[in-house]
């Protein structure tokens, strides 16, 4: 069996935010810090480091997913988005996005793009998700504004909008 040394880099590629992405990392690190560190997309926040607070969620070949748990060798080959890939083009939010700038579900911000992301992938797998719903896929993160409730009227508001929006287009 091969011995690998801790400083040991290797080269990963993936898709980042729909781009091909080629870096080189050591075994150990982590894709939070690959992302932050490697790679500059600092939307992707890290609080606890440890799986608990959700503040690193990324999506992971479209599933949500803590990026402080993978290392960034496991992401060869998938897709990894990112909070920088919400907004459709600069200058412009999302539907969810703007669903949380007027219920003031941003607050401090600091939790918001992990929320986001899990939001984004519940909404893409089921756009008429109901409250309950929203609610247990929030309560795997750790807001420390404690606002929750404008978070989960955002995230109901963007449900309305989404509807609307698939109504208007049918
Ligand atoms: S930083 Fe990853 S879950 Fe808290
Ligand atoms: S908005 Fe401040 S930690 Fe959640």
């Amino acid at each position: 069996m091969p011995t690998l040394t801790a400083g040991e880099r290797h080269r990963i590629s993936f898709r980042l935010n729909g781009r091909p992405v080629e870096v080189m990392a050591e075994n150990r690190t982590l894709l939070s810090d690959l992302l932050r560190h490697e790679l500059g997309v600092t939307g992707t926040h890290v609080g606890c480091e440890h799986g608990v607070c959700g503040a690193c969620t990324v999506q992971i070949d479209g599933a949500p997913a803590r990026s402080c748990l993978v290392l960034a060798a496991q992401v060869e080959g998938l897709d990894i988005r990112t909070v920088e890939a919400l907004a459709p083009q600069p200058g412009r939010l999302s539907l969810l996005q703007e669903a949380f700038r007027e219920h003031h579900g941003l607050q401090c911000g600091f939790c918001t793009p992990g929320i986001l992301m899990t939001l984004d992938a519940l909404l893409a797998e089921r756009p008429e998700a109901g409250e309950d719903e929203i609610r247990e896929h929030l309560s795997g993160h750790l807001c420390r504004c404690t606002g929750y409730a404008t978070i989960v009227a955002a995230a109901i508001s963007a449900v309305e909008e989404l509807r609307k929006e698939q109504q208007d287009n049918a």
